[in-house]
């Protein structure tokens, strides 16, 4: 039995493309934009796909095709959604550290609203605008304060992280922002972490952020969109992943009748599993304590492991009679941290070719030349037809901001 993505067996994608490489599923990206249309249709909501996720050209033009915004979080990813076809006007500017160059060009674009993170960035935002004589679409992102039970390192809305300005301030940072000429406020954001399993700490960060929302109206202060952040999260191994009707169903029973637009930005939950890193055994490398399977894809193409410890799955692609035997999947990289699986039972040899799941989200979005290496290619398939959307990176690439030092 060999796999395939979408009609095309992965051995042929290899053949055409070489390998490390990044192969989409177009389908399941649709499947999952629908997804949340179809959950959330009650509400209409802005789909803001999150760029950090998977910032391919092709993507990003595939979502905007579908209907979807985007959600940002600098000038590179405001660059790509215009290069792309994206609309500036469902666009949102995320991030905590908006330089002054990043800010004028997302009001020059026209984006649809910039999420502010603290009280230097409210001044910051007003000064750009003043001088450009424009007024900018405002929201701030307020730091609810629940535990989104997931990775440290990507959690986000504790009083411990560095996002959002926190929930006591939120009233008196709205005060200030509503007294700048240049600013319109039009929002509200929270975003309180990624890869959630458990939906209790999105809808509690929601009710928070409504109790927000109704003192503001009753001091005046009049908003037109809740934007609840990220997705959900995904299934990696075996999670419970949140049901996004429920998650739906809550939301809208906590909006009531509030007159408010609702916003999403999701990332990983539109591209996760919709991407698929496909490599070759380039060694099967047998030792007294443990077994190693040298792969040609490694760190620098998926960091999720060494940074996080993530879990990916990882399966041949041609199924072998060979008895299976246990080994951890490692890369070329100079650095015990090179690991994309560990203790993995796998029948390969070298030669063979291997899948690592689930790597659509913050895969090639992370990925480095470390070590010197080449940046993958990357594939959309759309059923029998894969196009080439990224050309595997060359080193005359690689050194041609250098050459002018030599
Ligand atoms: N909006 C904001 C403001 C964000 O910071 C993020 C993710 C998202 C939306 C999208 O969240 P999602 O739907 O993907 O959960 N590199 C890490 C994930 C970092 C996420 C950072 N922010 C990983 O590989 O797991």
């Amino acid at each position: 039995m060999t796999l395939y993505c979408e009609n095309i067996p992965y051995s042929h994608l290899a053949e055409e493309f070489g390998t490390p490489l990044y192969a989409y599923s177009q389908a399941a990206l649709n499947e999952a934009f629908d997804g949340y249309t179809q959950a959330f249709a009650a509400l209409n909501p802005l789909i803001c796909y999150a760029v950090k996720a998977n910032g391919n050209l092709s993507i990003i033009k595939h979502f905007a095709a579908l209907g979807s915004g985007f959600d940002i979080v600098s000038g590179g990813e405001l660059a790509r959604v215009l290069a792309a076809g994206g609309d500036a006007a469902k666009t949102i500017f995320s991030g905590v550290g908006k330089s002054e160059a990043e800010i004028e060009f997302a009001l020059n674009a026209g984006v649809k609203c910039f999420n502010m993170e603290s009280l230097p960035e409210i001044d910051r935002i007003q000064a750009i605008a003043a001088r450009l004589d424009k007024t900018a679409p405002v929201s701030l992102r307020v730091n609810p304060d629940v535990d989104p039970k997931t990775h440290p390192y990507i959690s986000t809305g504790l009083k411990a992280n560095k996002f959002g300005i926190a929930y006591a301030d939120a009233l008196a940072a709205y005060r200030y922002a509503a007294q700048q000429p240049n600013l319109k406020i039009v929002g509200i954001d929270c975003h309180i972490g990624s890869q959630l399993t458990d939906l209790s700490p999105l809808v509690e960060a929601c009710e928070r952020i409504l109790i927000l929302v109704d003192h503001l109206a009753a001091e005046g202060i009049f908003l037109q969109h809740l934007d609840l952040g990220g997705g959900v999260g995904i299934v990696y191994r075996d999670e419970n992943v949140p049901d996004l009707k429920s998650y739906a169903d809550a939301v809208q029973k906590l909006i009531g009748s509030r007159n408010l637009k609702l916003v999403l930005e999701p990332g990983r939950s539109l591209v996760g599993n919709a991407g698929t890193l496909l490599t070759k055994v380039e060694f099967v490398k047998k030792g007294e304590e443990k077994n190693f399977v040298m792969v040609d894809a490694a760190m620098n193409d998926l960091m999720r492991p060494a940074l996080y410890a993530a879990y990916h799955h990882i399966e041949a692609v041609e199924q072998k009679n060979t008895a299976p035997f246990t080994a951890d999947v490692v890369g070329p990289i100079c650095e015990t941290g090179d690991f994309l699986g560990k203790d993995r039972e796998l029948a390969c040899e070298a030669g063979d070719l291997l899948l690592i799941r689930s790597a659509g989200a913050y895969g090639a979005s992370m990925a480095s030349n470390y070590n010197a290496r080449n940046r993958a290619a990357e594939v959309l398939v759309n059923g029998s037809e894969a196009k080439l959307i990224r050309q595997r990176e060359t080193l005359e690439q690689q050194m041609a901001n250098e050459l002018d030092c030599l």
